[in-house]
């Protein structure tokens, strides 16, 4: 199993560009299921969940063409009916979202359970009763089973503004016979992206961005091109880093309007970057310090659906606030297992106390030593890197697959602003 060896204490400075958003690229891709037309994506990012996704579609017959290293084309033109790859679906969450898809498109699926990071009980209620509101029956045994007849244009109220049944909804109901109105919509910007394409395959969608999504379906859409935003979760990644690894670090080709909740958060652990035009840079060379509440009191950062700070950044804002002066409570409210990582910065010498699964407090700042790591999470294991940065001495992080399933190039990023860091077996 592949590994990184990180030898902590250097100064990280330079430029660094994200990648393709990876939370936008999974349901896009599944997206080619609704055409029989090709879609090219641009920026594309080349990491383990869309390779495992691509995988995925191609065994549904679904052609996958690189052109480069992010520029893909798929087309769904001679895709068969058959039950998704069981091992295939086990290895990512975002399997689930063929549910959508594959019902709208052949009127029947068997799905496996999906799989994905250990970070909680991740229900799928809201995806089941949207998609039965829609006019599918599913039912479980060691699989979902699914078939819809008509797709009915309907109220669909959502149990919660949960990312991928809104988009499995949205990838469903395109197709609907009169109008759908989703309600309690998710709404971030990888949401946003899904919606932006559907609509440039003909599909007529409005609300876009906001909670109440409106769909009047179409009978068929067609091609499209689509190029995917850039990870707003690297961004926030990096920019954590750079406040904590000494150096000035400046991420380019961002979309700093995406970002207001996110800056405003970070600033509450003395996070605040410069941002002109689509550049962002964040200074390392100044102190941190976290934000107090008025009267003194001890602040919190707590995540939420967007446009609240996003749980998947949670992890990296934690790293940081070891390495700031000052208290701060962090409440992960969305998933319950997120949390328990920071056992891993404790050994490594950060002042933390888990209180219970959602909440944490951080004291810092604290000298945080090398120690071998590994991660149960995408996130957790680029917070992982983010400490191994900032230690002394050489840390080992073992599952570094963890990481590159959602961080496309991260070690040659690294390397690029200066880091130390090594693959090994
Ligand atoms: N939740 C709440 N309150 C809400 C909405 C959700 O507590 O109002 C809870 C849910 O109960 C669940 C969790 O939050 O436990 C996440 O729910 P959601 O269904 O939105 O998650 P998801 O669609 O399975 C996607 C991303 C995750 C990301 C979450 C939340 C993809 C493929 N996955 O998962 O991404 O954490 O949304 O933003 O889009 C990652 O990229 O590292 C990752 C795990």
């Amino acid at each position: 199993m592949a590994r990184f060896h990180i030898e902590g204490g250097h100064k990280l400075s330079g430029s660094v560009t994200p990648s393709g958003n990876k939370n936008e690229a999974l349901p896009t891709l599944m997206a080619c299921l609704l055409t029989d037309q090709p879609i090219t994506f641009k920026r594309m990012p080349k990491i383990g969940d869309v390779m495992t996704t691509c995988d995925v579609l191609a065994d549904l017959g679904v052609s996958v063409k690189w052109e480069d290293h992010d520029t893909v084309t798929l087309c769904a033109k001679n895709a068969k009916y058959k039950k998704p790859d069981p091992e295939l679906c086990s290895r990512i969450r975002a399997s689930v979202l063929l549910l959508g898809p594959m019902l709208a498109r052949f009127g029947k699926v068997e799905l496996a359970l999906p799989g994905g990071d250990v970070i909680g009980a991740r229900r799928i209620d809201t995806h089941w009763e949207g998609i039965e509101a829609l006019g599918g029956k599913l039912h479980l045994n060691n699989a979902i089973v699914g078939e819809i007849k008509t797709i009915r244009g309907t109220d669909v109220y959502l149990d919660e503004p949960s990312v991928t049944g809104t988009e499995n909804l949205l990838l469903l109901a395109v197709k609907c016979q009169g109008t759908a109105t989703l309600h309690n919509a998710a709404s971030e910007p990888h949401v946003v992206g899904l919606c932006n394409l559907l609509n440039t395959m003909g599909a007529k969608i409005s609300g876009i961005g906001s909670n109440r999504l409106t769909i009047e379906g179409v009978k068929t859409l067609n091609g499209a091109t689509h190029t995917i935003g850039p990870d707003f979760m690297e961004v926030g990644s990096f920019l954590c880093l750079g406040a904590i690894a000494g150096g000035k670090i400046t991420v380019e080709k961002t979309r700093p309007e995406e970002l207001g909740f996110i800056l405003k958060t970070l600033a509450r652990i003395g996070i605040v970057p410069e941002i002109k035009g689509d550049k962002i840079t964040i200074d390392g060379t100044k102190p941190l310090v976290m934000k107090k509440d008025i009267g003194g009191r001890i602040g919190t950062i707590y995540s939420g659906p967007w446009p609240a700070y996003p749980t998947d950044l949670m992890s990296v804002a934690i790293v940081a606030a070891t390495q700031s002066q000052g208290t701060t409570i962090f409440f992960e409210k969305m998933f319950e297992g997120r949390m328990f990582f920071t056992d891993k910065l404790m050994q490594m010498g950060a002042n933390i106390v888990l209180c219970d699964p959602h909440r944490i407090v951080v004291n810092g700042p604290s000298k945080l030593y090398a120690a071998r790591l590994n991660s149960p999470d995408v996130r957790a294991g680029m917070s992982l890197i983010m400490a191994a940065l900032v230690a002394e001495g050489t840390s080992v992080i073992d599952n570094i697959y963890q990481v590159e399933r959602g961080y496309f190039d991260i070690e040659n990023k690294l390397k690029a602003l200066g880091a130390k860091i090594i693959r090994g077996d």
